[in-house]
């Protein structure tokens, strides 16, 4: 067990910062390497105009510390956890393991239980953070921006801000809490101060917006109220709007699950109505808009008021193809995923990822490719907070075919790829069977060639690492092809 901290330490050390880690393995190592026990230094923080570091021993010439590497990791989450005493604890370890290399593979030992207690309390509190921060707006227009309050019980905001950099990559926004504040302005994250409760607005006008939200997708058929405050422990409520609703919704729950079968699907959550709101056309277009396009950017206008089928109710936005209009080859997928919905764009969430990534290796330049959807909108179930690819059925997919063969007669390519069975059905007007055709090119009435083969997202579903390579090269090889069909 770690020693009680005396206090005639000889050495103090001073860290930048609650999350100073690079700080404290600094000061670890020459420490450590010096041979300075655990109970002759006192961790605390604050800058000091003189960096006390410098009073620290330098790490003697020659010496080497050498502890195990997954050390550095459990100790960078553990040292994000509340407890004042983790510097100290965390450099009683190190000295530990120079001496029981093996420490940490013994569940039994005390100090490697409180490692683990301590990384475990760090990732729970992420996340919470990640599911109950709630972002409010501020301002409009240029000036929007959006400003939520936390109150983590451990150091975080560091180590979580990327989460929502790449959740929320579009929107301005600023997290608050108590210790720091981690703020992105579109192109570039900062970590500042902390705040105060009162520094971040308490109610917006998405509120209302938000707590119909909610309401719709509380599954009172599905209500357990342990695990639900296991989930969304009490403490969290104090900063969720939703949180005043839960009491009544609880209470009425037996009633409401009877009403529940009966009742439509969920709206979407208040940024994709708000997307939506900006997407919507100013007039209400006719169900068949106007056929004049003669370009693609044309075509493209037009489908952003497309009703050819329910589908653009829910959806965000109509997701058109994208790249040159004369391109040589336009891959056709199925539709557009959330990430997809969200940008407005196709094949930028994780199968686009993929699809790139492997082009690329084949030689095939994106930019070079037009790439579109056999359907323009996203359809999806909504789960919770989240919105579940759910498959377009064979009317769907007729419906927008009108827009695929417009894309066709204004690009001319000289190569069209079917990226899996439902694109295969728009360009074919055919059902086939793509696991026994893949590979093959299919030429249709009006002469344009169909290559066939798997949609990238097959590859991200393997779970076998082998089988999930064999597949990659399977695609790979089949992009190849197309490269060689299309002489480039
Ligand atoms: N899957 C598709 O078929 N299309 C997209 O745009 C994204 C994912």
């Amino acid at each position: 067990m770690q020693p009680a901290q005396l206090d005639l330490a000889r050495y103090t050390v001073r860290l930048a910062s609650q999350t100073d880690f690079a700080g404290w393995r600094d000061a670890a190592r020459r420490l450590t390497l010096n041979e300075v026990r655990p109970e002759d230094i006192s961790w605390g923080v604050g800058s000091d105009a003189n960096d006390p570091r410098d009073a620290l021993p330098a790490v003697p010439e020659g010496a080497q510390l050498t502890v195990p590497r997954e050390f550095i990791a459990h100790a960078e989450t553990a040292f994000c956890h509340s407890d004042p005493g983790r510097f100290a604890f965390l450099y009683w370890m190190l000295c530990r393991l120079r001496t029981e290399p093996k420490l940490l593979a013994i569940a039994s030992d005390p100090d490697t239980r409180r490692l683990e207690a301590m990384e475990k309390a760090v990732r729970r509190d992420s996340h919470k953070m990640h599911a109950f921060v709630r972002f409010r707006k501020i301002g409009y227009g240029e000036d929007e921006h959006y400003v939520a309050w936390f109150e983590p019980e451990h150091f975080i905001v560091e180590r979580n801000a990327d989460f929502f950099v790449r959740r929320f990559t579009g929107m301005r926004w600023t997290v608050l809490t108590p210790y720091a504040s981690a703020d992105w302005n579109g192109e570039r994250l900062a970590i500042g101060p902390g705040a105060a409760k009162g520094d971040a607005p308490d109610q917006d006008d998405t509120e209302a917006l938000w707590l119909t939200y909610f309401q719709n997708i509380f599954n009172p058929a599905r209500l357990k109220v342990k695990a639900m405050q296991k989930e969304m422990p009490k403490k969290y409520w104090r900063n969720l709007p939703e949180a005043s609703l839960i009491p009544d919704l609880i209470a009425g729950a037996d009633e409401a699950a009877r009403d529940m079968i009966a009742r439509l699907p969920t709206m979407p959550a208040p940024h994709h109505a708000k997307l939506q709101a900006k997407h919507w056309p100013k007039r209400e277009p006719a169900e068949a808009p106007d056929d004049d396009a003669n370009t693609i950017s044309e075509l493209r206008e037009a489908a952003k008021g497309c009703r050819r089928c329910p589908l653009w109710r829910d959806a965000t936005q109509t997701v058109f193809g994208e790249g040159p209009d004369d391109a040589k080859v336009v891959f056709v997928g199925e539709q557009p995923g959330d990430q997809e919905d969200l940008a407005g764009k196709p094949f930028v969430g994780p199968a686009g990822k993929v699809f790139d990534a492997i082009l690329d290796d084949a030689g095939v330049d994106r930019q070079k490719v037009y790439v579109t959807n056999a359907v323009k909108h996203f359809k999806f179930e909504p789960r919770g907070k989240r919105r579940i690819h759910s498959k377009p059925n064979a009317g769907e997919v007729q419906a927008c075919r009108w827009w695929i063969g417009r894309e066709l007669e204004l690009i001319k390519p000289d190569l069209a790829v079917a990226l899996g069975a439902t694109a295969a059905l728009s360009l074919l007007g055919k059902a086939i069977a793509v696991t026994k055709m893949r590979g093959q090119v299919i030429e249709r009435e009006d002469g344009l060639r169909v290559f066939i083969t798997i949609h990238p997202s097959f590859i991200l579903r393997i779970h076998e690492p082998a089988d999930k390579e064999a597949e990659r090269e399977r695609f790979l090889s089949d992009m190849r092809e197309v490269k060689r069909l299309i002489g480039s």
